[in-house]
């Protein structure tokens, strides 16, 4: 766990709003959205405005709501657990690694396997803030149109640990008829489909093995996930987005985030597994490897593209057409070794 210095819960939103900090997805606030139990990571209380990070968690045979949201997209990323999602009109199954994306006005729900025997934990990303979501928590005040700081940052610093089973996000090769691979980026738009983080179009910017997965080119308009294989020893470029919050999660293993501590500098902080950089726009981050190889992926909205115009994949105005590649485990040397060690 980074130093407390660094952590989320002991900063202020204006402190990570101008400084970023190190969250975790098994900490922050818990509130009810939509019939779950939702833990809040990256959101307008802690000084993110572009998009939200959520932890949900269903226990076997929980099901959600039926809603949509009429602003914002989201992006389920299915962490531990098995279920399924209510998607293009019918029940599709889920499983670790799989991405399910809503675009804004599409009814959908989620809901955990009956015979499952442990809890269903997705990490959704929503874009923009459904900041009417906080209301029944306290957290918004709409007559005032303000966001409760003092009850936020008291529920952020009071919030219970809990622990998310490791080592289950796995490549599927699909061959559903709602996966992103087989619609067109105008279908996905408007009805939604079903991506993977080892499935997207391979993205040289950062230096590693990388992949876009939900990004203009495949189809969403603000929803963006990217997914990284580090080497052992392998550093990222050092970057600040100029209009993209990033939430930067450490899936697998053990590295080194580049956070600030305040006015007086910034420096690599050790990570572990599920630690989050949160890194609003404007904040310098990136990441070094130890001696082992880990696995990284990071919300951002809106898209990032000052790597896009890098990359080539956004020119004259158009994004270019996404690809399905695997990315494979295999490619990075002591991943598989690393899992198998680690692995329950
Ligand atoms: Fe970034």
């Amino acid at each position: 766990m980074a130093d407390e210095q660094f952590q989320a819960r002991f900063r202020t939103r204006e402190e990570i709003r101008s400084f970023g900090a190190i969250g975790n997805l098994q900490d922050g606030a818990e509130i009810t959205t939509n019939g779950l139990h939702t833990r809040l990571i990256a959101w307008p209380g802690i000084g993110f405005q572009t998009e939200a990070v959520h932890v949900l968690t269903l226990h076997p045979a929980d099901e959600s709501d039926t809603y949509a949201y009429g602003m914002a997209e989201e992006a389920m990323l299915c962490l531990s657990g098995r279920g399924e999602v209510l998607l293009r009109g019918d029940w599709r199954a889920i499983q670790p690694g799989d991405i399910a994306y809503f675009p804004e006005t599409v009814v959908h729900a989620v809901r955990a396997a009956a015979d499952a025997t442990e809890d269903l934990v997705l990490v959704t990303q929503i874009t923009p803030p459904q900041f009417d979501l906080y209301e029944p928590s306290g957290f918004y005040n709409r007559a005032e149109a303000t966001l409760n700081q003092s009850a936020i940052f008291k529920a952020t610093l009071n919030a219970s640990h809990v622990e998310i089973p490791q080592h289950q996000m796995g490549y599927h090769d699909s061959k559903s008829k709602v996966s992103a691979a087989h619609l067109t980026p105008a279908e996905v738009r408007t009805g939604g489909a079903i991506f993977n983080v080892y499935s997207g179009t391979p993205f040289p910017g950062l230096g590693i093995p990388a992949q876009l997965v939900l990004w203009p080119g495949a189809g969403t308009r603000t929803a963006g996930f990217n997914f990284a294989l580090a080497p052992a020893r392998a550093s990222d470029r050092m970057h600040i987005h100029p209009v993209s919050d990033e939430c930067l999660i450490l899936w697998e293993g053990v590295c080194e985030g580049y956070t600030a501590h305040g006015y007086s500098g910034s420096q690599f902080v050790p990570l572990d597994t599920y630690d989050v950089i949160l890194a609003p726009c404007g904040v310098l981050h990136g990441h070094r490897s130890t001696d082992t190889p880990s696995v990284l992926g990071g919300f951002a909205s809106p898209p990032q593209l000052d790597l896009l115009l890098d990359a080539g994949l956004y020119k004259h105005g158009a994004f270019a057409p996404a690809t399905f590649e695997r990315l494979a485990t295999a490619q990075v040397p002591g991943l598989d070794e690393l899992r198998s060690a680690t692995s329950p």
